[in-house]
């Protein structure tokens, strides 16, 4: 395989990437990162150009790593060239980009697999778990918390630097798309570039979803809430061990109150979560796919839904209320 882009976050993938299978190119426009990297990783050739990469015939995958505005161009490329791609999140800043990747793949029999990071973490997965085994009762509102005086970015707003994360979470969780979405937030620092983000999405379910995405914020927080109604569940990843806690708690009307509401409140616990990386695991599922296991279609139609929504929450965003 190759990767293309080995800045501040590419650096993890190659990590993980040169150590799981043959890396035999190493691609960055910026030379110096090249020559950074390429005694790191002397079985791989280093390049400035993408058609090197391309070119070559043994080459089975490619990781795209670069910013997010060159994703849909550089994925197109690795696909034409009839190459699997993985490409950090998200992989088109556009719905109907990313529809086009994902026909491609499909056409060509070639694996698309977005950066979704969090949906391989241990406590995400618990969460589908206790989602998709009814643990929690039928599933009524999830809210994500993604919130510090945290990076200040310039050129990407809150939503498309945070909110992608807790966006494919919600969508991965509750397997449909919504009906209705709303964005609010504003830019105190930077012409142009939200810092806060307030979104709310509605599921034609009736589930509902919020998200609160902000690096000007005095908590650090990285937190989902589902509520469900027989249970609840909230993984917070600021938690060094107990990632995972499901309250047995829920509103309910006993016969004896003649249909009058009231509060039961159980048991809390925390469920085992394996310590395993999440980066290694999204790693080895992208080589899984490669290998033919697993649902290459479902990978590529997750990361198409997050796009989809995210443009529609960016519009909503513009939409100024006079
Ligand atoms: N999954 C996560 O948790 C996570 C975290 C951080 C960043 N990311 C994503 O990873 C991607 C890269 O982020 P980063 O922090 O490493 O960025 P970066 O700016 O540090 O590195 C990007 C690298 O790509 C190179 N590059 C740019 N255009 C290129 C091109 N056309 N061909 C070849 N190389 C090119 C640059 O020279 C640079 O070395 C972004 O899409 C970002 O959203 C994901």
């Amino acid at each position: 395989m190759a990767q293309i882009g080995v800045g501040q976050w590419g650096k993890n993938l190659l990590r993980n990437f040169a150590e799981l299978a043959e890396l035999r190119w190493i691609c960055d426009l910026d030379d110096a990162r090249l020559q950074q990297f390429a005694p790191r990783y002397p079985s791989a050739r280093a390049t400035t150009s993408i058609d090197d990469v391309l070119d070559d015939d043994e080459l089975d995958a490619v990781v795209v790593a670069t910013p997010v505005p060159t994703h849909y161009e550089l994925a197109k490329r690795v696909l034409d060239a009839g190459k699997h791609v993985f490409v950090e999140k998200p992989p088109a800043m556009r719905g109907a980009e990313m529809e086009e990747l994902c026909e491609l793949a499909e056409d060509r029999g070639l694996v698309l697999m977005p950066g979704h990071l969090l949906l391989y973490h241990p406590g995400v997965q618990k969460l589908k778990a206790l989602v998709d085994t009814g643990e929690l009762g039928e599933v009524l509102c999830i809210y994500g918390n993604r919130q510090n005086l945290g990076t200040i970015r310039m050129h990407e707003n809150a939503l498309w630097s945070l909110g992608v994360h807790d966006l494919s979470v919600v969508l991965y969780l509750l397997d449909e798309e919504p009906s209705e979405v709303v964005a609010h937030g504003n830019a105190f620092l930077t012409p142009g570039v939200e810092d806060v983000v307030f979104c709310y999405l509605r599921f034609p379910s009736g589930r509902i979803a919020h998200m609160h995405l902000s690096w000007l914020d005095p908590h650090k927080m990285r937190k989902i809430t589902v509520v469900g109604r027989e249970k609840m569940a909230v993984f917070d990843d600021m938690e060094l061990e107990h990632k995972v806690t499901v309250y047995d708690k829920a509103p309910e009307q006993p016969t004896r109150t003649h249909g009058e509401w009231q509060t039961r409140t159980g048991a809390k616990f925390s469920p085992e979560i394996p310590n395993t990386e999440p980066l290694r695991l999204e790693c080895e599922h992208f080589l899984a796919l490669v290998r033919g296991e697993g649902d290459a279609q479902r990978a590529a139609r997750d990361g198409l839904v997050v796009v989809r929504a995210l443009e529609q929450l960016q519009a909503s965003l513009e939409t100024v209320v006079a």
